[in-house]
């Protein structure tokens, strides 16, 4: 039986800008119906201009495809009530990263002190503008997460008008705090329903599997999986796929990210179909969670896929994806 996914939607996805944009963009704008996209370039999208040139580049480089880029803003505590009225209409989101946490966001928030950030939180609110936030604290790599929750939690009392979506959670406790607070809400990459610390570093190094935040332990995958496969109304799809070329990966000093874009919707439906998980839940994931929390309205698109071995290229253009070179168990057959 073939299985049909309807407008899929990644709700966390780099795509870069110059010749990197125009290797990565049509690949995601082939299977997917839209994306919202981060605003983590050198220098970060933060004005109007900024969120219009890059959608602008973002049409050009996927050509006649269908698909929607659904524009964010790199988050600062500047940002006025008009400045954010003026480009409302522009985006969907504005992403929050704490300063050098990770790629590109060193322009990043350096304190989350409640009265610095009223104003501009509290005309989010008002205007309905979702604040993403990449979770991570400076401290050890893998309580960094963990140790962001109160932050979270803080933020959720303080501006419970703000809807606030936890960025990649990786962590058994980021899933509890999904339902301690109305206001907050998660993506989950493909990745970390998948692998675990061990499958990036228990043996010989894999650069390919190194992100931020890193994968964690076995209990936290297992409650990243339940929520994704029972499609909790307050989680939804986002690949977080972060290309960067070849050599930025297999190197010393090698880049965070992994690159799953172009074979996200494969690997998803083998993972629910492994779990023996009604489709209708992976639908929920995958496209209609992020429209309910998202009020979005995306393009029709149809992905269908069948059960034909789909053998991974080892590289897209100089960018090595996930499961490089192995057989997936779904293929996309047809787009319409
Ligand atoms: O692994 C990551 N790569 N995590 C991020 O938060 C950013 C991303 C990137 O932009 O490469
Ligand atoms: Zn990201």
């Amino acid at each position: 039986m073939p299985t049909s996914l309807h407008s899929p939607l990644d709700m966390h996805l780099h795509l870069r800008d110059g010749d990197m944009l125009k290797r990565v963009a049509p690949l995601s704008a082939h299977s997917f119906s839209g994306a919202l996209i981060m605003p983590n370039l050198v220098p970060p999208i933060e004005t109007k201009e900024d969120v219009q040139n890059y959608k602008n580049q973002i049409l050009e480089a996927i050509g006649d495809e269908d698909f929607i880029p659904y524009m964010t803003l790199f988050f600062k505590p500047t940002y006025s009530r008009e400045f954010l009225e003026s480009v409302r209409d522009e985006i969907t989101a504005i992403k929050l990263y704490p300063a050098g946490i990770t790629t590109n966001s060193e322009g990043g928030l350096s304190g989350f002190d409640v009265e610095e950030l009223r104003t501009t939180l509290e005309a989010m609110s008002d205007l309905d503008i979702p604040l993403c936030i990449h979770g991570e604290t400076g401290g050890f790599v893998m309580d960094r997460e963990a140790e962001f929750v109160p932050i979270y939690e803080k933020l959720a009392t303080h501006f419970p008008r703000l809807k606030i979506i936890m960025e990649h959670i990786t962590t058994k406790e980021s899933v509890a705090a999904l339902d301690r607070f109305d206001n907050l809400y998660a993506t989950i990459t493909l990745h970390h329903l998948l692998i675990t610390l061990d499958d990036v570093a228990g043996g010989m190094l894999q650069p390919h599997l190194f992100c931020k935040p890193i994968a964690k332990r076995p209990e936290d995958r297992e409650a990243l999986l339940k929520v994704a496969l029972e499609a909790h109304p307050k989680v939804m799809f986002g690949s977080d796929s972060a290309p960067h070329p070849k050599e930025a990966k297999e190197c010393p000093g090698c880049a965070a990210g992994v690159f799953t874009a172009p074979i996200a919707l494969q690997t998803l439906t083998e993972l629910f179909e492994k779990n023996a998980t009604p489709l209708k839940n992976l639908q929920k994931f995958i496209s209609e969670n992020a429209q309910d929390i998202y009020r979005l309205k995306p393009l029709q698109k149809e992905v269908i896929l069948t059960k034909e071995p789909f053998v991974v290229p080892d590289n897209y253009e100089g960018v090595v994806p996930f499961s490089s070179g192995t057989a997936l168990a779904y293929n996309i057959h047809t787009i319409i």
